[in-house]
């Protein structure tokens, strides 16, 4: 945060009142995690662990001050118990069937909410097999022109915020990853994209439709997989003309987290870094998808970025210019969602002596991710409520490959991530944004000032 922005007068944050809906577009492995898991903790039978909005605290004032609240406590969130959901998907399972297949949860917890589960049934998707391959939808909308599309789509969101008689909404994309496409000139205003709409111009995916209908019924968008969908100027212009909070893109869970725990480690100590091969094995229906070569050059682009970004080889030509940075990401179906990912560090230290870092991570991608979709659908709430539109870079720590405005490098370093979004909540309720400069503690002891 610049000191102009310090200085900045907190805007009023409306009041947290009624109930929340939370919209996601996929109700596959993190989907139904997710419900699952918020369902369980308001049964109490589950604690939502890895969720900063439910467990984390935040430091205000001077460490001597001991004001270290709960954030949930500290900014006006929406509760648990008020929160309702709905989903599309083109696989017409209900939110049980969907869990069980998943295989992410075991049964005796899917037992303690499945009642709740089951009667969650996805709504008809807006889907095309141009951009997920390896899936066949049965549960799709008949409609087949884009704008039709999004219509249908913007008449759901109405009914179910009328039905559930929720107060405001949030989307969250928890659908599989489309492929990859670099934006043209359909994506470049917004009088560009509406005309592609009528057009059904083949460069508008359905993300982009469900990112369209989201921001034009005035609901937060926040996109968890790697595909474009909102990260368009057209979408981003329309989101800051609507006053709607946007972000993304893709859940920043297993080895991409790792990396942005330990290359700001490596650049702090000013160890040079000459390779890191990354290899995952995976078998859920993420990971099939994602077999396919041109969803997962979508992922890949997402994960590539990162080292660059934190490492920055053109300050440190002589630590990271030669970095081989290799991602794999193979379809392994014995190991279901329980991702095994192998990192290989190649690292220097002193005289340029080599060392190597091994990290097998035998990870749980759903479980990572369900405490994200959390706390981007809290947080991009208060966003609204607050008066925020376009683009949320605070929220950047949860993504892989965070939008920014189009001049902007990312921020990838999780730790700065984590100042940034802390220090925008200390702005919101009028709290000073901590610098971690810290000299006072010891004019004051030592000078008596
Ligand atoms: N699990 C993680 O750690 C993680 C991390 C980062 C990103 N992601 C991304 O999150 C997304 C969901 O992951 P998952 O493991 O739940 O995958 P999943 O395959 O279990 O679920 C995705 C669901 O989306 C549905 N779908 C596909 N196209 C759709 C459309 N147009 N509209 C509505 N639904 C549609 C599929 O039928 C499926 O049920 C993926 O894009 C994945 O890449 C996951």
């Amino acid at each position: 945060m610049s000191p102009q922005d310090m200085n900045k007068k907190p805007p009023e944050i409306a009041p947290v009142e009624g109930k929340l809906g939370v919209m996601l577009p996929g109700l596959g492995a993190v989907a139904t995690t997710f419900i699952a898991g918020v369902e369980a903790s308001r049964r109490g039978v589950g604690k939502p662990f890895g969720s900063l909005t439910q467990m984390g605290t935040i430091r205000l004032g001077k460490r001597t001050d001991e004001r270290t609240p709960l954030i949930k406590e500290f900014a006006p969130l929406a509760k648990l118990g008020d929160i309702e959901f709905a989903a599309w998907d083109p696989i017409p399972d209900d939110a049980l069937q969907s869990a069980e297949k998943s295989g992410v949860l075991k049964e005796s917890d899917l037992r303690e909410v499945g009642d709740f589960l089951s009667g969650i049934k996805p709504m008809p998707a807006v889907f095309s097999q141009d951009w997920v391959k390896k899936l066949e939808g049965t549960n799709v909308k008949p409609q087949t022109s884009k704008r039709e599309q999004a219509e249908a789509l913007r008449s759901d969101i109405r009914e179910f915020k009328s039905k559930s008689q929720c107060d405001r909404l949030v989307m969250v994309w928890c659908a599989s990853t489309e492929t990859f496409i670099a934006p043209g000139p359909v994506h470049e205003s917004i009088g560009a994209f509406e005309k592609g709409l009528d057009a059904n111009d083949p460069g508008i995916s359905p993300s982009m439709i469900y990112g369209y209908a989201s921001i034009m019924e005035g609901v937060p968008f926040a996109n968890g997989a790697p595909n474009l969908s909102v990260d368009t100027r057209a979408l981003a212009e329309l989101a800051v003309e609507k006053r709607v909070p946007i972000g993304g893109k893709d859940f920043k869970t297993g080895q991409t987290l790792m990396k942005t725990i330990l290359a700001p480690g490596f650049k702090a100590r000013m160890l040079g870094v000459s390779g890191w091969f990354s290899t995952n094995i995976l078998g859920n229906r993420d990971g099939e998808v994602l077999d396919d070569p041109e969803s997962f050059k979508t992922k890949e682009e997402s994960k590539l970025g990162v080292l660059q970004s934190i490492l920055q080889p053109d300050l440190y030509p002589e630590l990271y210019e030669g970095l081989y940075h290799k991602v794999r990401i193979n379809y392994y179906p014995p190991r279901g969602d329980n991702k095994e990912g192998w990192d290989n560090i190649d690292i220097f230290g002193w005289l340029g002596y080599p060392m190597q870092i091994k990290i097998d991570f035998l990870c749980r991608d759903s479980i990572l991710a369900a405490p994200i979709v959390l706390d981007l659908a809290l947080f991009m709430d208060l966003a609204q409520r607050a008066g925020l539109s376009g683009v949320q870079e605070w929220l950047s720590f949860y993504f892989k490959s965070p939008q920014t405005a189009p001049e902007l490098n990312p921020e990838h370093d999780l730790f700065i991530q984590l100042t940034k979004l802390t220090n925008t909540l200390r702005w919101l309720m009028g709290e000073t944004p901590l610098t971690h400069l810290g000299v006072e503690y010891y004019d004051d002891y030592y000078r008596g000032t």
